[in-house]
C-alpha cells in the first residue's frame, strides 16, 4: 500500500500540509456530499439548505436542517484515520492540517494545528456573523443573537458566502511552503479549497492524494494512494514508526 519511496518522501519532509475533506469522516458514519446515493447533495438541495438566501427565505428548514446534522454527530466519533493524522502530526517540525469539514473530529482526534475553511457545525452565531451564541432556545423558532437580536445561523461557510479571511490566507501560505501536501477525502470540486494542492505543487510540494476514488486532481499528483482515508493513514503512520 505504502511505497519505499513515499516513506522516503514523508520521512525527509519538515513541512507537511494535510488538506481534508467530507471522505475523511465517512468512516465515522459522517455522510460526504457527493458520493453518489449517499451523499448530503444527492437527498438535499444545497441551494435550499446552504445558501444565505435559502435561510432568510426558510430560516426555520435551514436552522433545524442544520440542528439535526448537529445532533448526529453528538454520536460520532473520529475513526483511525484522523487518529492517525493527530499522531503525524507529533512527527513534523512544521504541521498544518486544512479542513473543510465542519464536525470537529479532528480536534477531537487531538489534532492542535486545525484550520476550518468553512466554519464549525458546532458554533452558532447572529445571521451578521459578529457575535458567536454560547446557548440558544429554539424551542419555538429560530432563535435571536442575545446581543443584537438578528436571527442566529451556524456558523458554517454556505454558498456564495466568503470564506473565514485569516483561515484562507493561512492556508494559502502555509501550502506555498509545504515540501508534502497530502489531499485526503475532498472531490476538489469547490474553490477555493481545490486550488489548494495547485498552488503546494507550485511551491514545489510533493502532492499525494488519498481517496478511493479520482478527481481532477488525481492527475497531477506524485503519488495516489486509492483506499479508505481510515485504513491507509494508520499504515503510512506504522510504516514510518518502523523507520524511526
Ligand atoms: P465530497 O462529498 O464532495 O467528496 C468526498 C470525497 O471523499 C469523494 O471524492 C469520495 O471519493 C471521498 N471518499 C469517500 N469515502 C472516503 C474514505 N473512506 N476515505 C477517503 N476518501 C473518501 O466532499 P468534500 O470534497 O469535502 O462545503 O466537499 C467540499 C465541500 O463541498 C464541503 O466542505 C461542503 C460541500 O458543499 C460547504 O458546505 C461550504
Amino acid at each position: 500500500m505504502i511505497s519505499d519511496e513515499l516513506i522516503q518522501v514523508m520521512q525527509t519532509a519538515q513541512t507537511v500540509v494535510v488538506l481534508t475533506g467530507a471522505g475523511v469522516s465517512a468512516e465515522s458514519g459522517v455522510p460526504t456530499f457527493r458520493d453518489a446515493l449517499t451523499g448530503l447533495w444527492e437527498n438535499f438541495d444545497p441551494a435550499q439548505l446552504a445558501t444565505p438566501e435559502a435561510f432568510q427565505a426558510n430560516p426555520k428548514l435551514v436552522w433545524d436542517w442544520y440542528a439535526s446534522r448537529r445532533e448526529m454527530l453528538a454520536d460520532v466519533t473520529p475513526n483511525a484515520g484522523h487518529y492517525a493524522l493527530a499522531e503525524l502530526e507529533q512527527r513534523y517540525p512544521y504541521f498544518y492540517l486544512i479542513t473543510q469539514n465542519v464536525d470537529s473530529l479532528h480536534q477531537v482526534a487531538g489534532n492542535k494545528s486545525v484550520i476550518e475553511l468553512h466554519g464549525n457545525l458546532q458554533r452558532v452565531c447572529c445571521f451578521n456573523k459578529l457575535h458567536v451564541a454560547e446557548n440558544w432556545d429554539d424551542s419555538d423558532g429560530v432563535p435571536n443573537c442575545q446581543q443584537c437580536g438578528a436571527m442566529l445561523r451556524p456558523d458554517v461557510v454556505w454558498f456564495g458566502e466568503m470564506l473565514p479571511e485569516d483561515a484562507i490566507d493561512t492556508a494559502f501560505a502555509v501550502s506555498k511552503s509545504a515540501d508534502v501536501f497530502i489531499s485526503i477525502g475532498t472531490s476538489a470540486e469547490v474553490q477555493p479549497a481545490a486550488s489548494l494542492p495547485v498552488h503546494a505543487l507550485r511551491g514545489g510540494a510533493t502532492f499525494i492524494e488519498i481517496n478511493p476514488h479520482p478527481t481532477m486532481l488525481t492527475n497531477r499528483a506524485d503519488f495516489v494512494l486509492p483506499y479508505p482515508s481510515g485504513e491507509v493513514l494508520p499504515e503510512l503512520v506504522a510504516a514510518l514508526n518502523l523507520r524511526r
